[in-house]
């Protein structure tokens, strides 16, 4: 006898619905986008404990007749495709005609739709995929979805289900990633009948991002300026350098609107940051990329959170210059900030007064008193970033510029704000007194972030000078290193580094970079191999080799128990504000932490809380 049988519809519904509906947020995602299809311009979603036992989704959109609010809950029913070819460019959110009957078919479900001009609308009550009741509904035009009792039947996916809290925290992001992907649709949230937000409809993405995130992180990200390589057009904000998250709950990006996740993608923001961002840091964005329908195929995931694209490289290479272009602009009006892990460590209830530093401007040779002075954006200049979080906003009283200080060649005189060193603490922190309060420079991350940017410079100017070892040093590799090796030869070359094969696995070093302060050069190359092996896996050649010069500077660094003089220090200082990136270290750790007076103030018990 056969063993092989045709599932029953339900049956077959429901094995579907494990792919499309995992949980509430699934559901929530699935029919705020046929509202968003639809075409409503407002949605609003109202969750009872974590959207387990109750979600309703109410848009203002184009509706159902009865004839299609019935047909909406058969399997491979829909009206947003028609032929093969429209499945080659999908460009509304759903296309399969999976998820209202897969929802259905786990849930106590009713449906409530009214076209514009129609004189009734329909109800349908479904439960657990059986059809109860069709009747007439006189509700206002839009469609209503009302979700009971997610998973009653299936008690195996029921089991998978997390607490309130988190079932909860789920629907809220998805509600989010949609409302951030279309600021002209209104939307609100509610959890338990609570208000959690309502947002009115807006042209301003920005605006939309600040009534999601709050006024302090908007004010904090950086725009990205509409531009396209390859086909690839991206715009955007995204979170400057130091800016970052231990989760990808704010790496956010869409593909032509809808919210998804790639590795090509992943790849490219990690490129772009490079060296502003924090090792096992994720980056904040709110990136948009718009291609062609017809370059990546949406339907090889069942929740459509992934894509396959084409080219992948050339939306990696995209991203990658979009996000390094927006951070270059930015750097040259510095906006740095302390991350989230500094921020917690300064246990600051208010931000501390920002210290506003302004563009790079040549310095003079450093002064022999123990003041050092750094150049500062006028308060009132239209263009400025701090390096810490920008509240509450004050004015910064800058002392005057030092008379020894070289005009810049803006019309704009330079104002200087005073940095005394106090001493060091640990033979790492140095401690600083500014105008502003207390200053603390972690002299490895500050070192590591110039000897960076000085690598970088030789490099961009033909090479590193590099200082020929006395005995050369002979180097067994496995064949892969060896394949790595070779493929980067020239890199190396250019990194100080002169290398070559020497036999099959094994490479002669002559010489190695001149400013490298070590006394074992051997264990200093292998590490070198360990990072590009690590690298390779992750980026193109091209960064390849600027991430091995960001470690290379960083082994190459003084040491955190070097014990540095006052003048030593005060040319690192200078060094640091010399960079075109003085507030992190290629790393993405911040080189600079600032206590406010205020803060220290409210420290002491001098001055309220705020
Ligand atoms: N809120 C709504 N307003 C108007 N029509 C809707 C709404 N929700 C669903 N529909 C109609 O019901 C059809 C079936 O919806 P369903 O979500 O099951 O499939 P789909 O959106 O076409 O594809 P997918 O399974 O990929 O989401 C849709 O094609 C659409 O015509
Ligand atoms: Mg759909």
């Amino acid at each position: 006898m056969s063993k092989i049988r045709i599932l029953p519809d339900a049956l077959a519904s429901q094995v579907a619905a494990g792919e499309v509906v995992e949980r509430p947020a699934a559901v929530v995602r699935e029919l705020v986008e046929n509202s968003l299809d639809a075409g409503a311009s407002h949605i609003e979603v109202h969750a009872q404990r974590g959207g387990m036992a109750m979600l309703k989704i109410v848009d203002d959109g184009s509706g159902m007749d009865r004839e299609d609010a019935m047909l909406s809950l058969e399997r491979h029913a829909t009206s947003k495709i028609r032929t093969k070819d429209d499945l080659a460019a999908i460009m509304t959110f759903g296309f399969r005609g999976e998820a209202v009957p897969s929802i259905a078919s786990v849930s106590r479900f009713r449906l409530a739709t009214r076209e514009k001009d129609a004189l009734v609308g329909t109800e349908v009550e479904v439960n657990g995929g059986k059809l109860i009741e069709v009747r007439d509904h006189g509700g206002a035009s839009g469609t209503t979805i009302e979700v009971r009792s997610l998973f009653f039947n299936v008690p195996a996916r029921r089991k998978f289900l997390r607490t309130e809290p988190t079932e909860f925290s789920h629907v809220e992001q998805q509600v989010m990633l949609h409302a951030i992907a279309n600021p002209h649709v209104a939307f609100t949230l509610t959890h338990n009948g609570n208000p959690v937000f309502h947002l009115p409809a807006t042209r301003d993405l920005l605006e939309r991002i600040r009534g999601l995130m709050g006024g302090e992180l908007a004010s904090r990200l950086l725009k990205v300026e509409q531009q396209t390589h390859h086909g690839v057009t991206i715009s955007g904000y995204i979170g400057g350098p130091g800016m970052s998250r231990s989760n990808r709950q704010q790496q956010i990006t869409y593909l032509n609107g809808r919210p998804i996740e790639s590795t090509s993608i992943s790849y490219g923001l990690r490129e772009g940051y490079h060296t502003a961002l924090m090792k096992g840091q994720y980056p904040v964005t709110f990136l948009f990329i718009q291609m062609d329908a017809h370059a990546y195929d949406v339907n090889v995931h069942p929740a459509k959170k992934e894509v396959r694209f084409h080219d992948g490289n050339s939306v990696r290479d995209a991203i990658a210059r979009a996000i390094s272009r927006t951070l270059e602009t930015a750097n040259k009006l510095p906006t740095g900030h302390v991350p989230r892990r500094v921020e917690a460590e300064l246990a600051a209830e208010t931000p501390p007064p920002a210290l506003k530093l302004a563009p790079q401007v040549e310095m003079p040779p450093p002064p022999k008193q123990e003041v050092f002075r750094l150049p500062v954006t006028p308060a009132s200049a239209p263009l400025k970033r701090e390096f810490l979080p920008p509240e509450p906003p004050k004015a910064v009283s800058a002392p005057e510029p030092l008379p020894a200080l070289k005009a810049p060649e803006t019309t704009e005189e330079p104002k200087v704000p005073e940095f005394r060193i106090i001493g060091v603490l640990q033979k790492l922190y140095v401690l600083m007194e500014s105008p502003e309060g207390l200053v603390m420079m972690d002299q490895h991350a500050a070192h590591e972030r110039v000897n960076f940017e000085k690598f970088r410079r030789a490099l961009e100017s033909g090479g590193v000078p590099c200082q020929r070892l006395l005995m050369p040093i002979t180097l067994q590799t496995t064949p892969r290193d060896s394949d790595l090796l070779k493929q980067n030869l020239p890199a190396l070359g250019k990194l100080g580094i002169e290398i070559d094969a020497f036999g099959p696995n094994t490479f002669k070093v002559e010489a190695v970079p001149a400013f490298l302060k070590t006394d074992d050069p051997a264990a200093w190359l292998d590490g070198v191999i360990e990072e590009l092996r690590s690298l390779s896996s992750k980026t193109s050649s091209l960064r390849l080799s600027e991430d091995a010069i960001a470690t290379t500077a960083c082994r190459a660094s003084v040491k955190s128990n070097d014990v540095l003089s006052i003048p030593e220090l005060q040319a690192l200082l200078k060094d640091l504000f010399a960079c075109e990136m003085p507030y992190c270290c290629p790393h993405g750790r911040p080189t600079l932490v600032q206590i406010g007076t205020a803060e220290l103030e409210r420290k002491f018990g001098r001055r309220a809380p705020t």
